[in-house]
């Protein structure tokens, strides 16, 4: 693809549907110039340095699968670490063109498929790691999403959500969004997101951060 052609295409995708995340596309090009949902231009940029410090500096040999992908940024940077397979799953399609497109443009070799979480699908123990960054918020079985996570996972999982900070006599909170047809999103103090992983054969689990309604776990079988 020429400059030319890639930058009609992000602007395209910036239509339609918008990009959520700003991946480099490598050749001086970025994908996101505004925001979609209210999150940050640089976006996911906190939300990396966040979590990075659960990413090994080398994935060789492993493979990694990405859950609610988006456009692909969390995939690219365990391909990036020398993930020997990465595999990105969102179930809107739109986004997946989106990764797909970047994957091109970057010379990734991610794999990219539409599909749920509810069941994923993959056979058991089909990945050594998960990724599941701010995604078991938006899914209405959370314990059913992380049981095929479980299912799914030979070694540890990296897990970032929105989490409530206090609450300790509500561990797990519905907040309803009055304004759609979605019944709310889920927000797990981080105890009661670990005691989930474990639930799901998980045996180790570890904070790994807590900040502005935002949390992280490592979580190990
Ligand atoms: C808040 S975004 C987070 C994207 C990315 N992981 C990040 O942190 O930048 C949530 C993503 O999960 C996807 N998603 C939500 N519910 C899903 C489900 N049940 N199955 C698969 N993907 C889902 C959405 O399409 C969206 O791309």
């Amino acid at each position: 693809m020429t400059i030319d052609e890639i930058k009609t295409r992000v602007a395209e995708f910036d239509r339609n549907p918008g990009w959520y995340q700003n991946i480099d596309l490598k050749n001086g090009i970025v994908t996101k110039t505004r925001r979609i949902w209210g999150e940050k231009i640089d976006h996911p940029r906190e939300r990396w340095e966040a979590v990075r410090p659960a990413f090994p500096a080398s994935f060789k040999g492993k493979s990694v699968l990405d859950l609610g992908c988006n456009a692909g940024f969390f995939s690219f940077a365990a391909a990036e670490r020398g993930a020997a397979r990465v595999c990105g799953v969102d179930y809107n399609e739109k986004f997946i063109e989106q990764a797909r497109f970047a994957n091109e443009v970057r010379g990734d070799r991610v794999e990219f498929q539409v599909g749920g979480v509810t069941p994923i699908n993959f056979k058991r123990n089909t990945f050594d790691v998960t990724i599941c960054i701010g995604l078991l918020y938006h899914v209405t079985d959370i314990m059913g999403a992380i049981m095929e996570i479980g299912r799914v996972t030979k070694e540890y999982a990296i897990v970032e959500s929105a989490i409530l900070e206090s609450h300790e006599d509500h561990p797990l909170v519905l907040v309803a969004d009055q304004n759609t047809s979605r019944p709310g999103t889920w927000h797990p103090n981080i105890p009661a997101l670990k005691k989930m992983f474990h639930l799901a054969h998980f045996t180790r689990t570890e904070t790994l951060f807590k900040k502005d309604g935002r949390g992280g776990i490592v979580a190990w079988k």
